[in-house]
């Protein structure tokens, strides 16, 4: 059944709010072949009001394998004198089901959206909306979804990190021509659950396309998630764009020193989005715990994300959670990467916080820019005047991440990554790099010889890092982007489960990727 999505009313989207919660029970088995709700328009998720009645757990402690964290309120005095105005978010229930097929129609087509305050831009957008809207799916769904390309240019839909059939990757094999239309059609693998993304993925013209506002999340839920159902959820799409004074999206001119800069640095923008808003506020109630999803659909920036006076629980990364939350002060998210994160409301009722992104070097120094090290507002986190609720324990195991084994590995593969090059080589969609059987179980090991960072990417099959310039990672995860720092070497291990086809690696720096820096891994049936 096709999804009809209206147009939304963009001021709707000022800020990221609550909204009552509409799921089904997780038990319900009813069969719903209905899809209705399986794109949410809005920026935020459906949540469920908060126990008031804690449990004996969370009377002993909030991050119960961790220790009780107690930050003191009063280091949450108000310190923004101007707060986005609250508006009301829309979001859609989702509906829990054993096995549905969720069907639906994205199109990408050229169209004028208010960006920023007091200026309308030509833009390219999904449905009508920067960002597209949001698409939630559970394990096990068979999605179809038929693409209609309205632009002027070819494009495709590329559906970052999850797991389906060549055909349905979405990659610069499967370019749809303006005016064309395209179904992809796939099943979500059960233990797939997280989050995930969609951009178009032209060759040589991805950068562009998503500059011009092609994006949007995925979320994939669990029935055996972890987590407590009760918590708030936040979907955070992050991404920045340069504007020229007319209001026009600044895209440099291809013989410009700033085209060049751009090619090197991969394109920032000065202008920092949250859900494509600036600056939004996000309302939190003193006490509650907040699950956050975090995906950085930017083109080049690499965030290092803090949040005033808090700490965050990080559960979750690419593919779903982790085996165990982690305790940390900041988390750096690489270009494509995606983040899940618990926030607990230590602030007082009516204070406020700010979550920003703090100085990340990633640049070789003769082109890093000038106001690198400043850090950068995301959004407003503003407490609201209800008395703090009672905290909530949070389970000290999450999701089991099985180990690939590295007794199995039967090849080790060699990525040495240079400006724009991989191997030396600049992509050819007419060669294959690497060739390899289904279901082998190889290593990567990703070395990056120059002084720029380079988010390394594969598509169609999720990978374990193993280590990190030969130190172990300290604990397992489901990944498709790993950022490999300047001089690093990354190694990873993945198996080449279900699909043959010839699956891309590339640097997620849109600008790298787009002047080649790509390759191709041919599964082999
Ligand atoms: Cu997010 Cu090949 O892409
Ligand atoms: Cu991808
Ligand atoms: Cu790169």
């Amino acid at each position: 059944m096709a999804v009809c999505l209206a147009r939304p009313d963009r001021a709707a989207h000022a800020s990221i709010a609550n909204r009552p919660h509409a799921l089904l029970p997780r038990a319900d088995s009813t069969r719903v072949d209905a899809d209705a709700d399986a794109v949410s328009r809005g920026y935020a998720f459906p949540t469920r009001t908060m126990s008031r009645r804690p449990s004996l757990l969370a009377k002993l402690a909030w991050f119960a394998p961790l220790g009780v964290l107690t930050i003191p309120a009063d280091r949450y005095a108000p310190e923004l004198a101007a707060a986005t105005p609250p508006a009301s978010v829309r979001a859609s229930p989702v509906a829990a089901t054993h096995r549905r097929t969720v069907e639906l129609t994205l199109t990408a087509a050229p169209t004028r959206l208010s960006l920023r305050p007091g200026g309308v831009t030509n833009v390219y957008a999904y449905d009508g909306q920067v960002p597209g809207p949001t698409i939630e799916l559970r394990e096990g769904d068979r999605v179809v979804v038929h693409f209609r390309n309205q632009l002027p240019e070819p494009s495709s839909i590329h559906w970052h990190g999850l797991h389906l059939p060549f055909t349905s990757d979405g990659g610069p094999f499967h370019p749809v021509a303006p005016g064309g239309q395209h179904d992809y059609v796939f099943t979500v693998p059960p233990g797939t659950a997280g989050t995930y993304w969609y951009h178009p993925h032209p060759h040589h013209h991805t950068g562009h396309q998503i500059a011009m506002g092609l994006y949007g999340a995925i979320i994939v839920r669990a029935d055996d998630d972890p987590l407590p159902a009760t918590l708030p959820e936040k979907l955070l799409v992050l991404s920045d764009n340069r504007f020229r004074a007319d209001g026009a999206i600044d895209l440099a001119d291809p013989r410009s020193d700033h085209a060049r800069m751009d090619a090197e640095n991969g394109r920032e923008g000065d202008v920092l989005f949250v859900n494509g808003t600036v600056r939004p506020t996000l309302t939190i109630r003193s006490g509650e715990v907040q699950r956050w999803r975090v995906i950085n659909a930017s083109a080049a920036r690499i965030y290092r994300l803090a949040l005033q006076g808090h700490d965050f629980l990080h559960v979750g990364s690419d593919g779903g959670l982790f085996e165990r939350p982690v305790a940390v002060r900041e988390i750096v998210l690489g270009v494509g990467e995606r983040a899940e994160l618990l926030v607990r409301g230590t602030g007082a009722p009516g204070s406020r916080s700010v979550l920003q992104t703090l100085p990340y070097d990633r640049y070789i120094p003769q082109t890093r820019p000038a106001d690198w090290n400043t850090p950068r507002d995301l959004l407003t986190v503003q407490y609201s005047n209800e008395p703090a609720v009672a905290p909530i324990a949070i389970p000290a195991v999450l999701h089991p991440v099985p180990a690939l084994d590295t007794l199995h590995a039967t090849a080790t593969r060699l990525m040495v990554l240079t400006q724009h090059l991989i191997n030396g080589r600049s992509m050819d969609l007419a060669r294959v790099d690497v060739r390899a059987p289904l279901g082998a179980t190889e290593i990567w090991e990703v070395e990056n010889l120059v002084g720029m960072d380079h988010p390394f990417h594969l598509h169609g099959f999720r990978f374990q890092v193993l280590d990190r310039n030969g130190v172990p990672e300290p604990y397992r995860s489901w990944k498709d982007v790993v950022n490999v720092p300047r001089h690093e070497t990354v190694r990873f291990i993945v198996r080449y489960d279900d699909y043959p086809g010839k699956w891309m690696f590339h640097c997620h720096i849109l600008d790298h990727e787009d002047h080649g820096m790509m390759g191709v891994l041919e599964v082999t049936p």
